[in-house]
């Protein structure tokens, strides 16, 4: 297997450069699809030039394949929606045989979203992924419940986290990204021990446990009772997650949470983020990520800023 290509196709205008590194990785620019937002990327590519995007997340990828959670599955809230998909999906062998063969004709990154119960699940899946040629990198996400611990997150214990980030580091044969948890109490101790651990990057956040309930039933709006809150009602929370956590590491941070509009990111990036991903806003417009690169260069144009990147950390005291 050889090592993965930085994707260096031309972002757009030579007067503004979107360019973005993750690590060892270069992405033409910083927006990338978020996980479970964007399918397996292939369902989008009659939409969407998925030429254009720095790059997507495809759906989490357990060991074996998980029929998910009981409909009805999402609802939509004030400035939001909540979403019990279960982590439904198709398994790691699947996905290999079925899905990576039709990604290998794009140019963009593409990052395999990893779950598991136990670590061994984690493990497994990252082994049958190491074996495939056209993954970028691995993202873990520890919003999951761990069997072997009475079902606490993985991502909810400093110790937990670095145990599970330093087995995966152990096993896996590309750049390594811990998707961290939003509601634990120190964001900057957790990305610390991830960092610690061989965190190569962190995204920052998952969804937030939520309830969303019928006034006449009293009971849950959606199948299950375990609900995630996403969308534009997230963004300031999880912007001050980002900033604390930039704060804390040396490791790039993406960072996602109710981005719909270029200022969103340039505020993403301004409070400490290298590239962000990009989740709800698929729900309104599948087109959502592509249109936000168009959207991007004229920001940056109008601003005459020349690159993102020196946009970085620039959040100014007031
Ligand atoms: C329907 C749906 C499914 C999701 N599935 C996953 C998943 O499989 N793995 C994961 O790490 N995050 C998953 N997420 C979380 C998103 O990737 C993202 O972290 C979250 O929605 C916040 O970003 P947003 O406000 O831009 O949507 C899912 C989110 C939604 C709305």
């Amino acid at each position: 297997m050889s090592a993965p290509q930085p994707v260096t196709a031309p972002a757009g205008p030579a007067d503004v450069d979107l360019s973005v590194s993750v690590g060892t990785l270069l992405f033409q620019n910083p927006i990338i699809a978020a996980s479970g937002t964007f399918g397996y990327g292939v369902e989008f590519a009659e939409l969407v030039d998925l030429n254009r995007l720095g790059g997507f997340v495809v759906k989490g990828l357990s060991a074996q394949p998980m029929a998910g959670a009981p409909a009805p599955r999402i609802w939509d809230t004030a400035s939001g929606m909540v979403n019990a998909i279960g982590l439904q999906n198709i398994g790691v062998r699947a996905f290999v045989a079925e899905k990576l063969p039709l990604l290998r004709a794009y140019h963009t990154h593409v990052i395999a979203n990893v779950f598991g119960r136990c670590a061994e699940d984690y493990l497994e899946v990252i082994r049958v992924l190491n074996d495939a040629e056209g993954v970028s990198a691995y993202e873990l996400n520890v919003s999951c419940p761990n069997v072997d611990k009475g079902g606490a997150e993985f991502g909810g214990d400093p110790i937990v986290l670095g145990g599970i980030v330093g087995e995966a580091r152990r096993v896996s044969r590309r750049p390594l990204w811990v998707k961290l948890a939003p509601t634990v109490g120190f964001i900057g101790l957790m990305a610390r021990a991830a960092e610690d651990a061989g965190a190569d990057a962190l995204t920052i956040a998952n969804t937030y446990p939520a309830l969303c309930l019928d006034p006449h039933t009293r009971k849950s709006r959606l199948g299950s009772t375990t609900v995630g809150l996403s969308g534009a009602a997230i963004k300031p929370i999880t912007m001050r997650l980002v900033n604390e956590a930039s704060r804390a590491v040396k490791v790039p941070i993406i960072g996602l949470g109710g981005i719909e509009s270029p200022g969103d990111i340039v505020e993403y990036v301004a409070a400490g983020a290298t590239a962000v991903q990009v989740g709800t806003a698929h729900f309104v417009d599948p087109r959502a990520s592509e249109r936000l690169v168009e959207g991007l260069e004229k920001w940056c144009r109008n601003d005459n800023t020349i690159r993102i990147s020196e946009l970085k950390g620039s959040l100014q005291k007031s």
